[in-house]
């Protein structure tokens, strides 16, 4: 199951990078815009804190077909290694998708709200679906229903898309998506960081160092070792 960052900023990425077992980065307009730096540039050295082996996700903008197979081409000439261009699934976005998977670009079909929209996009050659959970949670809808129905259809039609949910609020969200099967998940930073953390775990750390620190006076098992008792 893949883990995704839903960032731009090069400080979070590279953190998460060191300390996680991530696949890759995903990038939309609005995540690339608070950056505040030249596109091309903010991608490359996205590039360069992730490696070559790491997924890079990039929206394309435009609203048409041509216009956004163009940009996609644009991308791919720019940014090496693992790309995958994200487009989403207007009815432009599906001609753009359809064209881009023939010529054996790997897309990402994004801002998905039911799971029809997912069997098309799969059908249309997409690599990877996503459902937007969050968004779907505020229209009131069943983000996790959604989901586990996209999941059924891939698995049930026999389809190589992968759906990789997105747009989480909470670590709640996170949890449900990963029990229905998603093949993988985009979080943001500060979600990504409270899926690892917990109270509990800490106080016990604290704990088994103190107990150590009492009997031996030392804080690394190597030291302890060169005590003789
Ligand atoms: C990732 O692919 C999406 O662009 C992103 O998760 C959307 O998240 P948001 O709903 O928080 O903007």
């Amino acid at each position: 199951m893949q883990l995704i960052i839903d960032s731009a900023n090069l400080d979070e990425i590279r953190e998460l990078v060191d300390y996680y077992p991530i696949d890759g980065v995903t990038t939309n307009p609005s995540i690339i815009v608070k950056e505040k730096k030249n596109f091309l540039q903010l991608l490359e050295e996205i590039r360069e804190v992730i490696g070559c082996n790491r997924e890079l996700f990039v929206q394309t903008l435009a609203d048409h077909a041509e216009e956004i197979v163009k940009e996609a081409k644009y991308i791919r000439e720019n940014i090496l290694d693992k790309l995958v261009i994200k487009v989403p699934v207007t009815k432009e976005g599906i001609k753009a998708i359809k064209a881009l998977s023939e010529a054996g670009v790997r897309t990402m079909a994004t801002t998905i709200y039911t799971p029809l929209q997912g069997y098309i996009a799969a059908k249309a050659g997409a690599a990877y679906i996503t459902p937007y959970v969050n968004r779907i949670e505020k229209l009131e809808g069943n983000a996790v229903n959604v989901v586990k129905e996209i999941v059924q259809i891939l698995e049930k039609h026999h389809f190589n898309s992968k759906v990789l949910a997105a747009s989480f609020k909470n670590v709640q969200q996170v949890h449900d998506v990963c029990l229905v099967g998603a093949h993988g998940v985009t979080i943001p930073p500060d979600i990504l960081r409270l899926c690892f953390s917990h109270r509990a775990t800490e106080a016990n750390v604290k704990v088994f160092m103190e107990d150590w620190q009492k009997e031996y006076g030392e804080k690394s098992i190597v030291d302890t070792n060169k005590i003789k008792i």
